[in-house]
């Protein structure tokens, strides 16, 4: 399958931005959303000179009217939808116990409720052309569910769950789905999170995020190139398969293991 329109969701910055410029430099057309307009229209100016064309457009993915709004502008700028890529995400990780409930809602508005309005608002309309892709950027912490991130975990289990839902049920339609399920990489993430960490664990965030081989341009592309085979799963680095496969051989394990080097590594937190 060939993307020559699409739409991206969190195009400002990080991995979204990414997404552009690899369509970009095939030439695609893509509406660039984010609710930072200008690093929106910073992107499609990288668009632009990569040898693609592109239109910024503001929006809080967190809101249902937004999203509409988007799915029009699409439609009159791009015509018909090739790809939508539903990658606007923020984190916050610390402590279950002392995650605000106005974090959790804030994250579940956007990696989980900015997903869900996005599929609603672009499937009907690959549905009637019987054409279509999406790709939802959850996480490899949709599949692990390691500690002190509990509402990022959620959030992107729920998008796993989604994907896997549609990838079943929307195939006769000829519609492709997957679901980006990366470790960590080297985005602003970090720096946009929420939530009561620890100094300590921002650091050892960010030096997995430098010492990752495979960064944004690479993520993107082996998303793009996934979808377009229609593969459901997409986890590009190694440590992520790896633990993947061993908590679905060992689940109990897994988890034990996770506990114990856990509070090894973090017995003052
Ligand atoms: N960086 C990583 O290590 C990593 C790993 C796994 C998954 N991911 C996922 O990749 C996706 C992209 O994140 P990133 O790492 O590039 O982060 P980032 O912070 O660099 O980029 C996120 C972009 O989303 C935009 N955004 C934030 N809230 C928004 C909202 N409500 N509506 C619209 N746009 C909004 C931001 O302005 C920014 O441009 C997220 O879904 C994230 O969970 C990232």
């Amino acid at each position: 399958m060939e993307f020559q329109t699409a739409v991206i969701t969190g195009g400002g910055g990080g991995l979204g931005r990414a997404f552009c410029e690899e369509l970009g430099a095939t030439r695609a057309r893509i509406v660039v959303a984010d609710i930072d307009l200008a690093a929106a229209e910073a992107t499609v100016a990288l668009v632009k000179r990569a040898g693609g064309d592109g239109k910024a457009v503001q929006c809080d993915v967190s809101d249902p009217a937004q999203i509409d709004a988007l799915a029009a502008t699409a439609k009159a700028w791009l015509g018909d939808v090739d790809l939508l890529v539903n990658n606007a995400g923020v984190a916050v990780a610390g402590d279950f116990a002392a995650i605000g409930l106005a974090e959790w809602q804030w994250i579940m508005g956007i990696n989980l409720w900015g997903v869900i309005y996005g599929c609603r608002a672009f499937v009907p309309a690959m549905q009637a052309r019987r054409r279509g892709a999406i790709i939802n950027v959850a996480s490899a912490a949709g599949l692990l569910s390691a500690p002190k991130m509990a509402p990022y975990n959620v959030t992107k289990a729920a998008v796993v769950a989604l994907s896997e839902t549609m990838h079943a049920e929307l195939a006769r339609d000829g519609i492709h789905v997957s679901a980006l399920c990366p470790t960590f990489f080297r985005t602003n993430i970090g720096e946009a999170s929420r939530g009561p960490l620890d100094p300590r664990m921002i650091k050892l965030m960010h030096s997995m995020m430098d010492r990752s081989k495979i960064q944004a341009p690479e993520v993107a592309q082996a998303a793009l190139t996934a979808v377009a085979k229609n593969q459901l799963y997409v986890v590009p680095m190694a440590d992520g398969r790896a633990m993947w496969r061993l908590k679905r051989l060992q689940p109990q394990r897994f988890y034990d293991l996770l506990a114990s080097k856990l509070l090894r590594r973090f017995t003052r937190l």
